[in-house]
């Protein structure tokens, strides 16, 4: 038995990414891919994430990338289950998916599964869940994506446009397949039960190759497309999978909302909470005193701020290196870390909130009037 547990419904334990690669069958994002991803987009560095092997494990990018040079293209997709207040973690994907389509200039769709909040919600009322959909698509939008190239859509609403295809990819998926895949059993709602049907409709909006940027969590729903996805006269999907942003209990879980306030930083904690879980709660590399840390140094690679900084927070290699060794030397110490980290995550919230209070404006375009938005409304798919 693994000492870990990844499912879209539970992760647990210690993480050890590269037996997950072979578990779920996936493969490793190596150099040589990498090098190939930035010379097919202009030869511009690869980013952070990807450059940092955040971005670790891919289904068919090298087939998108084929597709890509011969001139067929592809297209984007990725989603968000609304609840209440999305965690930083919930940015990772989005930051991914936008630089892919800033390099290649590709379609985005973006599915906000309100029918799957509610359903594994049960505390939630439909106007919560709607009003957490709102709440997300604004902070979705302030990520940056091309407003005439995204179609960002709830399933509720959208779903008088796909219901044949919903039921194409429905009727070709049993219930002991879902069981397997999900850890679904005879107390399930028979609404969950056909959910995983809904998250494969996007992948056959286009027909073009579909890459799907997400944590490796959601693979288990790829999995499935790729099973049923040919005998439809679709592409099998291709995907990147990263890592978990950890919580700020400790490198080796994943940040998530039902975990708790104190184990996540929301998008909309002001300066001074931001200040206070760092200090309070983020687990430190560090040695217990000044004058051990000074003789023995920190561990970087335990340590959440310096994590953080290299996933989402410290893009420069150079000034990330130096952090690195000077907290190793024990020059840097633990509070002036945390400092760092908190100034860092400030600046970016503050940032967010000017381009989410802008993001009202541009709602309507996104999801209703844009280029891509007006062609999807137009189109019935069976
Ligand atoms: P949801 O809303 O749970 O999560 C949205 C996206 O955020 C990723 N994620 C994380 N990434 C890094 N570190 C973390 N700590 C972390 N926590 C969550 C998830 O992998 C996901 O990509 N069923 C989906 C909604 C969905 C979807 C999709 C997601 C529908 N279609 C296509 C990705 C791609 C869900 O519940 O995501």
């Amino acid at each position: 038995m693994d000492a870990f547990k990844v499912t879209p419904w539970e992760v647990s334990g210690a993480i050890d990414y590269d037996k997950l690669t072979k578990q779920f069958g996936t493969s490793r994002i190596d150099t040589r891919l990498r090098q190939r991803l930035v010379g097919a987009c202009g030869g511009d560095e690869p980013h952070h994430m990807l450059r940092r092997d955040f971005f670790f494990s891919h289904r068919d990018l090298n087939l998108v990338l084929d597709d890509y040079e011969k001139g067929r293209g592809f297209f984007l997709y990725t989603g968000r289950k609304p609840s209440k207040g999305m965690h930083i973690g919930h940015l990772v994907p989005m930051i991914m998916t936008r630089w892919l389509q800033e390099k290649f200039g590709a379609n985005l769709y973006i599915e906000i599964t309100d029918d799957e909040g509610f359903l594994h919600k049960r505390e939630y009322g439909w106007g919560q869940v709607q009003e957490a959909a709102r709440d997300n698509i604004l902070d979705i939008i302030a990520v940056g994506f091309d407003p005439e190239r995204t179609f960002i859509f709830k399933d509720s609403e959208y779903i008088g446009n796909v219901y044949p295809l919903l039921l194409n990819a429905a009727r070709r998926i049993t219930g002991s397949t879902v069981k397997a895949v999900f850890g679904f059993d005879d107390s399930t709602n028979i609404g969950l039960n056909m959910y995983p049907a809904m998250q494969t409709v996007p992948t056959f909006f286009e027909k073009k190759r579909c890459l799907i940027p997400c944590a490796i969590d959601q693979d288990p729903y790829w999995r499935i497309q790729r099973d049923i996805a040919e005998g439809m006269g679709y592409y099998k999907t291709a995907a990147i999978h990263s890592r978990f942003l950890p919580p700020l209990q400790g490198v080796a879980g994943k940040m998530s909302s039902s975990a708790g306030q104190e184990t996540a930083i929301l998008l909309t904690d002001d300066e001074k909470t931001v200040k206070n879980k760092i200090n309070k709660y983020a687990f430190s590399g560090g040695q217990a005193t000044v004058e051990e840390h000074r003789r023995l140094g920190g561990d970087p690679d335990v340590d959440v701020p310096y994590q953080w900084l290299s996933i989402l927070f410290e893009p420069d290699d150079k000034k990330l290196k130096q952090i690195h060794d000077d907290y190793k030397s024990g020059k840097l110490l633990t509070g002036e870390m945390k400092a760092l980290l908190i100034d860092r995550i400030n600046a970016f919230l503050k940032e967010h909130r000017e381009k989410r209070r802008k993001a009202e404006r541009e709602l309507e375009t996104f999801m209703h009037k844009g280029k891509l938005a007006t062609e999807m409304w137009a189109k019935i798919y069976e």
